[in-house]
């Protein structure tokens, strides 16, 4: 089992770029594979999670030939163009791979099974598979779990669904397969969740409407092949800000061509009430993303209770925030989380046990964490931690060392490669003393 020992370290800065964004990169072999024609697609994440998306669209037909490290070529099959693969399609630890490629397969004329590996066997997959039987798919968990068993063949019907839940996964599962549907298709969203499925499908030629939080998909006769340029994932991005905010140097640390959706950027906004000087420089668009470099400067923080309502649009930032808010002065209270136990771990009990080992002050709640912040000396002590198999805890831990009093082991982190390649070398030249053992 692989582990890394992060060492403190004095000082983070200098300038870096994270690799391409996890989300958009799924999506974009995924509505390029059903595209007619060649499409291309640079900055795309080389990561386990976005190959397991690619493995499985090649199992299913699409050509896709990597011509860079980043840059990919997908030859579209067209929205019917799709074979079944004969074999259980393996999405590995990606959540996002499997929920989507529910959706995609319901719709198609053969039948699929998807599995993935011990973490993503135990995600709840029933929260997709009930919308898309309202459609008229036949999709079968096994007691709400993977493995999904798909059958083909079936007409799928138009529907409005109302979401009990924030999440893109679901709600793209369903606009994906309202791509195939004999009317329109609506979701409604009880918060607002990442958005990039509603982009790129538009960015394809799809009509989508967004009215707040529904949002309505036309069946489509056809997708376009397009460019798709994949900006910085902030996610990975989130782990370096809050590096500089907890180490930086005076001219602060520059993160170049971060992926700054709206729906994605929640943590900047709950840092910025804690005291955190971070600037947006250089905004532009990347497609259909908007793009900016971040400046992150060292900022003395403050506890604060995290309005519920930045919640979904930093689902996946409360690892590292956690790590931010034991520095902080003051109580910081985080509630209306809950999904955060039902991620690659159970986010909150991974962290609350990371945090125990290492001598945080804190509460676990149902939903969400109170922790009492340390902002002067070692927020941290020293000790071996447990990732639990899931990339965002050992990332965040591996923060956690920049105000620790010794080092800090971190157990089982081979999985930080489902999202973020190269995390060790990078964290290296922006200053941590992080190795890999
Ligand atoms: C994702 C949606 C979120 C997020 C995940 C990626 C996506 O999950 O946590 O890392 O690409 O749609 P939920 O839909 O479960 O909130």
């Amino acid at each position: 089992m692989r582990s890394y020992v992060a060492a403190p370290a004095k000082r983070v800065g200098g300038e870096l770029r994270v690799p391409g964004d996890k989300s958009i990169s799924h999506r974009s072999v995924m509505l390029a594979g059903l595209a007619g024609g060649r499409s291309e697609v640079t900055g795309f994440l080389p990561s386990e999670d976005c190959l397991a998306s690619m493995t499985a669209m090649r199992a299913l037909g699409v050509g896709i030939e990597r011509q860079g490290p980043t840059f990919v070529s997908v030859s579209g099959v067209g929205l019917r163009g799709l074979h079944g693969a004969g074999y259980p399609l393996d999405m590995g630890n990606a959540g996002t791979a499997m929920r989507l490629f529910t959706g995609l397969l319901a719709a198609q004329s053969f039948d699929s099974r998807l599995i993935g590996d011990a973490s993503l066997m135990r995600r709840p997959m029933e929260r997709v598979a009930t919308p898309l039987r309202a459609m008229g798919a036949d999709v079968r968990t096994e007691g709400g779990t993977a493995p999904v068993d798909i059958r083909g063949g079936r007409p799928l019907h138009g529907i409005e669904y109302a979401l009990p839940v924030a999440s893109a996964q679901v709600k793209s599962a369903v606009l994906f397969a309202g791509l195939y549907a004999d009317s329109p298709t609506t979701v409604i969203s009880p918060a607002m969740s990442r958005d990039h499925s509603e982009r790129m499908l538009e960015s394809f030629g799809v009509r989508i409407v967004t009215q707040g939080l529904r949002v309505t998909v036309h069946p489509a006769r056809a997708l376009a092949a397009q460019r798709i340029e994949v900006p910085g994932d902030f996610s990975s991005a989130a782990f370096f800000i809050v590096a500089a905010l907890l180490a930086g140097q005076a001219e602060g640390l520059l993160i170049r061509d971060v992926g700054l959706n709206p729906s994605r950027v929640g943590l900047l906004e709950i840092l910025r009430l804690m005291g955190a000087a971070i600037e947006i420089e250089n905004e532009r668009a990347s497609g259909a993303e908007p793009v900016a470099d971040l400046r992150v400067r060292a900022s003395a923080l403050r506890g604060i209770r995290v309005p519920p309502a930045l919640v979904p649009l930093a689902i996946d930032e409360f690892p590292v925030l956690f790590v931010a808010a034991c520095c902080a002065d003051g109580e910081t209270l985080v509630t209306g989380a809950e999904e955060l136990r039902l991620k690659e771990s159970d986010r909150i009990a991974a962290m609350s046990a990371g945090l125990t080992t290492l001598g945080v002050r804190h509460e676990v709640q149902s939903d969400g964490l109170r922790i009492e912040g340390k902002p002067a000396g070692a927020a941290f002590g020293s000790g071996e931690v447990d990732s639990h198999g899931d990339h965002r805890i050992a990332m965040a831990f591996s923060i956690a060392s920049l105000r620790a009093a010794g080092p800090i082991k971190i157990l089982d982190v081979a999985n930080v490669a489902t999202s973020f390649p190269g995390f060790v070398a990078l964290a290296c030249a922006a200053g941590l003393e992080l190795h890999e053992c």
